[in-house]
């Protein structure tokens, strides 16, 4: 039994209203729905975010120094991003090693396994645990750092939390390293909302397979198609909130406690913040860091930011 899931879970449940913590979407089942959601045609972000990556990569190479660079990537996923930078890093003659840091072992082997087979002479040093307890590997690191923390993941920090997020990452890195930060930028409110309500369903089956998890690893009886997925986007604030709403009043056992659900009664499950420029830029300046870049691809729908 998976005991801080197991309290986790069974104490976020007695909140009111009830709340999940995201980090818990990522088992084995839940990478692979995933995966599936990167290649949606409503998921602008990861395709937004290779155009980047592809386009200025020698640009934000130029911002870095000579000799070896440790690239270190929090919360790495499957690397098919990182790895088009890795090769353009490569191709100008730089010096890498990758260090893959992510909360799934799982999706780390896919990572290795991807970029050692397309960058064999590429040194690869992969991590897995919690962000909190992967990131002390930094200081550790004697080579000028690049660390990128991609996929729009700090918007999954609330507020205040994501500049003291940033604060903890600077905290790991020295003067001369910088942070490439990948954030998704306001725009057009109906198209945040489709990459986070596809018609096919598959956003549905990954926020409900947060409850499916529970069945499987905690003995819980969730009856799945008793509860639906019920996304909101803000405009105003820029947050994107994804929610899992009970259709029914019902009883629910997790291990050895009963939770109730009124009928449409909530459980929230991850916040997605949208920025504009302006706000990445204030977001740098209030972690302490003197200077910000932003790449953005053609459409300006999303931003990777030097912080320096
Ligand atoms: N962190 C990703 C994001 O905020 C993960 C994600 C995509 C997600 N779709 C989701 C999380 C739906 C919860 C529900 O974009």
């Amino acid at each position: 039994m998976n005991n801080s899931f197991l309290k986790d879970t069974l104490q976020s449940l007695s909140q009111n209203p009830k709340v999940l913590n995201s980090k818990y979407f990522y088992d084995a089942a839940g990478d692979h729905i995933f995966q599936e959601i990167m290649e949606m045609e409503e998921y602008y972000l990861p395709k937004c975010e290779l155009e980047i990556i592809k386009e200025k990569t020698n640009e934000i190479a130029s911002q870095l120094g000579e000799g070896t660079i440790d690239v270190i990537e929090l919360g790495a996923g499957d690397g098919s991003k990182t790895v088009h930078m890795l090769s353009n890093l490569l191709e100008m003659g730089k010096k890498v090693h990758y260090i893959p840091l992510d909360i799934s072992a799982n999706v780390l082997k896919i990572n290795c396994d991807l970029v050692q087979s397309k960058l064999p002479s590429l040194d690869i040093e992969a991590i897995a645990g919690d962000y909190f307890d992967t990131m002390k590997a930094l200081k550790l690191r004697k080579n000028p750092k690049l660390v990128l923390f991609l996929g729009s993941n700090i918007g999954n920090f609330k507020d205040e939390r994501a500049i003291e997020f940033i604060k903890l990452i600077k905290s790991h890195m020295n003067s001369n390293d910088k942070l490439l930060i990948g954030a998704d930028l306001k725009k057009n409110p109906k198209t945040i909302l489709a990459a986070y309500n596809d018609k096919e369903g598959i956003t549905k089956r990954f926020n409900l397979n947060l409850l499916s998890r529970m069945n499987r690893e905690l003995g819980a009886n969730f009856d799945i198609t008793k509860f639906d997925h019920y996304p909101f986007y803000d405009p105003s604030t820029g947050i994107c909130s994804s929610y899992i709403v009970s259709l029914e009043k019902q009883r629910v056992d997790i291990f050895d406690r009963t939770i109730l659900f009124e009928k449409n009664e909530c459980i929230h499950t991850e916040v997605s913040q949208k920025y504009s420029l302006q706000d990445l830029e204030d977001i740098s300046k209030a972690a302490g860091f003197g200077s910000f870049t932003p790449y953005l691809d053609h459409k300006e729908w999303y931003c990777l930011g030097l912080m320096a």
